[in-house]
C-alpha cells in the first residue's frame, strides 16, 4: 500500500452564532472566517444558536427565516457540509439537558460578572429573565457536549469560554476527567470589529447604521464606509493609533483582515492620500469579499430541500456525539440508567 492512512483522530473545533439578527461583518471576521480557514485540519461542529436567542423576545417567523439564512451563509462562506457538522441547536435536545446540569455547577457570582448579561439587562430592562442570566451555562453545555479542543470566537465571547473552563475545572475536580478543557481561539485581525458610525462600540446589529450585513447590497455597503467616522483631528492621515484614532484603526483592521495586508503596508499604500481615498477603498475591498458569499447564499436559499437535508444530517451526527457525553455525565452525577 503506497498510501499512508492516518489513524490519528483530528482535534475538534466548535462554535455557534445566534440567529437573533442578520449576520454581519463582525460575525464574519471575528468568527466564521476563522472557522473556514481551519476546516480541513479539524473535526468541526458549527451551529445556529437559536435557543440562546429567546433570552430576548423574537418574532417567530423572523427567527425561522434567519436560522435558514444563517445556514445558507455558513455554507456560502465556505463551510462545506461534508467537512463540517452544521446543525440547529434546538434540534439536538442534549443541549437543553446538559445545560440544566451545568446550571447546577455554575455559581451566581460567576454569572453576575458576565459583561453580556450586564449589557443586555440594561438594554432590555423590561425582560431581565432567568435565561438571560444563566445563558453561559447553556453555552458551556453547547461546547462541552462535543469535547472540543478549540472554540473559535471573537473577543466579546472570550469571557463566556473562560467561564466554561471554570465549570470544567469544577466538574472534573468532583468527578474525574469527564470534559476536555477547551481553549478560546481568537483571530489576530478582526477579533473586535467596531461600529463604523460609533467606533467606541463594537459592530452589532442593534446599531444598523454602523453595521455591515453579509447580505447587504454593495451600494449600501459603499455608503456606510464613505460615511464611516474617522477622527476629529485635521491630520487626515492613515496611521494606526488605537487611542487617538479609533475609527481609522478600525477601518485599518477591517482592511487588513479582508486583504491580508499589514498595517505598515496599508500606511504606505495610502500615504499622502487621506481618508477620502482610504474609506471607499476599504468599502470596495469588503464588497468584493462579500459579493460571492451573498450570491451563493441567495442561490442556496432557493433550494430549501437541500438546506433541510444539511441540517437534518447535521443534527443526527451532532446528537450521536452529544449523547455519548450526556450519558457519561448522567452516570457520573448519579442519575439512574434507563
Ligand atoms: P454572537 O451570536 O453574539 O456572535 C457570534 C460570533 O461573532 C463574534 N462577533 C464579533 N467578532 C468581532 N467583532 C464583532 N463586532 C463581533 N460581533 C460578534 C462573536 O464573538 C462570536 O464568536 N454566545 C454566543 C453564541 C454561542 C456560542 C456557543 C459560541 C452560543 N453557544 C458555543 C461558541 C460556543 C454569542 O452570543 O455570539
Amino acid at each position: 500500500m503506497d498510501e499512508i492512512i492516518s489513524t490519528e483522530k483530528k482535534k475538534v473545533m466548535l462554535s455557534g452564532i445566534q440567529p437573533s439578527g442578520d449576520l454581519h461583518l463582525g460575525n464574519y471576521l471575528g468568527a466564521i472566517k476563522n472557522w473556514v480557514a481551519r476546516t480541513d485540519e479539524f473535526d468541526n461542529y458549527y451551529f445556529m444558536a437559536d435557543m440562546h436567542t429567546i433570552t430576548v423576545r423574537q418574532t417567530p417567523a423572523d427567527l425561522r427565516r434567519r436560522t435558514m439564512e444563517q445556514l445558507a451563509l455558513y455554507i456560502a462562506c465556505g463551510l462545506d457540509p461534508e467537512k463540517n457538522t452544521l446543525f440547529v441547536q434546538s434540534h439536538v435536545h442534549q443541549h437543553a439537558e446538559l445545560g440544566w446540569v451545568l446550571n447546577c455547577y455554575t455559581m451566581f457570582g460567576e454569572l453576575s460578572r458576565m459583561t453580556q448579561f450586564k449589557d443586555k439587562s440594561l438594554k432590555h430592562k423590561e425582560n431581565i429573565n432567568g435565561g438571560l442570566f444563566t445563558y453561559p451555562a447553556l453555552m458551556a453545555a453547547d461546547i462541552l457536549l462535543y469535547q472540543p479542543d478549540f472554540v473559535p470566537v471573537g473577543e466579546d465571547q472570550k469571557q463566556h469560554v473562560e467561564l466554561c473552563r471554570n465549570i470544567v475545572q469544577r466538574f472534573n475536580g468532583l468527578y474525574g476527567d469527564v470534559f476536555k478543557m477547551p481553549e478560546p481561539y481568537i483571530p489576530k485581525a478582526g477579533a473586535r470589529v467596531m461600529s463604523l458610525s460609533a467606533p467606541d462600540g463594537k459592530m452589532s446589529k442593534s446599531m444598523p447604521e454602523g453595521c455591515v450585513f453579509l447580505m447587504e447590497k454593495p451600494e449600501d455597503i459603499a455608503r456606510k464606509f464613505k460615511r464611516a467616522v474617522t477622527d476629529s483631528d485635521t491630520e487626515n492621515c492613515v496611521r494606526f493609533d488605537l487611542d487617538n484614532k479609533p475609527g481609522v484603526a478600525n477601518l485599518m483592521s477591517i482592511y487588513s483582515a479582508v486583504t491580508g495586508k499589514t498595517y505598515e503596508e496599508i500606511e504606505q499604500e495610502f500615504a499622502g492620500k487621506g481618508y477620502g481615498a482610504f474609506k471607499p477603498a476599504v468599502g470596495d475591498a469588503v464588497i468584493e469579499v462579500l459579493r460571492p458569499i451573498r450570491e451563493e447564499a441567495a442561490h442556496l436559499l432557493a433550494d430549501k430541500a437541500y438546506l433541510e437535508g444539511v441540517y437534518r444530517a447535521g443534527a443526527e451526527k451532532a446528537s450521536y456525539v452529544a449523547e455519548k457525553t450526556l450519558r457519561k455525565v448522567y452516570k457520573k452525577i448519579g442519575f439512574l440508567a434507563r
